[in-house]
């Protein structure tokens, strides 16, 4: 999947008001489950991580990336290079931010939540993306360019799956060398979620990012 290469164009594309809304209200939904040690899954270049951290929170992040986790590492942020799967601690709560559940299809997300399901003694908190918004609000096309770079996300959603192709383009020395590649989100019901994991579901907190009348997201906390 093109998450690696996503990885070097987020911050064209990233709205920042908007990840401002869902982190502050990821920190007051944690603050309001009275949990301290925390590992967030899929934790990008680390500024949920040390949101998190400066607001008294013991954060630790993971990601497949290597290149985000190179950028959070430089921002302080404790984390590493690994699948939730691999990791040996015990955490009271994990996190899931941003898109995470929606990379996985199916059966990745069975697997997925059995390991979570091992490491977290008391909750799961995540955010999935409804049909509105990958249906209506994310297919078509989005440009950005900075000094070295030129990049395009173009985005179709068909049989319950968003398909967004990336492609970029990167200045070296008197040339552009183009990179390509694609990025799957799969969109699940709450049934789906629901029937692939053992922990019960405590609270559905619908949030708009983009100011639009429906929820773009829900964000939903299971508990052990
Ligand atoms: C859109 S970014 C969001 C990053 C961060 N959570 C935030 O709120 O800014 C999604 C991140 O999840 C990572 N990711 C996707 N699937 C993952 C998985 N199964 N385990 C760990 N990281 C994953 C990607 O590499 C990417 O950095």
């Amino acid at each position: 999947m093109g998450l690696e290469l996503y990885s070097h164009i987020e911050e064209m594309f990233l709205d920042k008001e908007a990840a401002d809304i869902l982190w502050f209200k990821f920190l007051e939904i944690l603050k309001h489950l009275n949990v301290k040690n925390i590992i967030d899954i899929g934790c990008g270049n680390g500024d949920f991580c040390i949101l998190a951290q400066n607001s008294g929170f013991n954060v630790k992040g993971i990601d497949l990336s290597k290149n985000q986790i190179k950028k959070a590492l430089e921002k302080g942020c404790e984390c590493e290079v690994k699948n939730i799967c691999e990791i040996e601690k015990n955490f009271e709560c994990a996190t899931a931010i941003f898109d995470v559940i929606n990379y996985l299809n199916e059966n990745e997300l069975k697997k997925f939540f059995k390991c979570v399901e091992k490491k977290v003694t008391k909750y799961f908190v995540f955010d999935i993306n409804t049909h509105y918004a990958m249906e209506d609000l994310a297919i078509g096309t989005l440009k950005a360019e900075n000094e070295n770079k030129f990049a395009v996300l173009y985005s179709e959603f068909d049989d319950e799956k968003l398909i967004t192709e990336i492609t970029l383009f990167e200045k070296k020395k008197n040339c552009y060398i183009k990179k390509q590649n694609s990025i799957i989100q799969y969109y699940h019901s709450l049934e789906t979620i629901e029937k692939s994991t053992s922990m019960k579901l405590k609270e559905i907190i619908p949030i708009s990012l983009y100011g639009s009348a429906d929820a773009e997201k829900l964000i939903l906390v299971f508990e052990k």
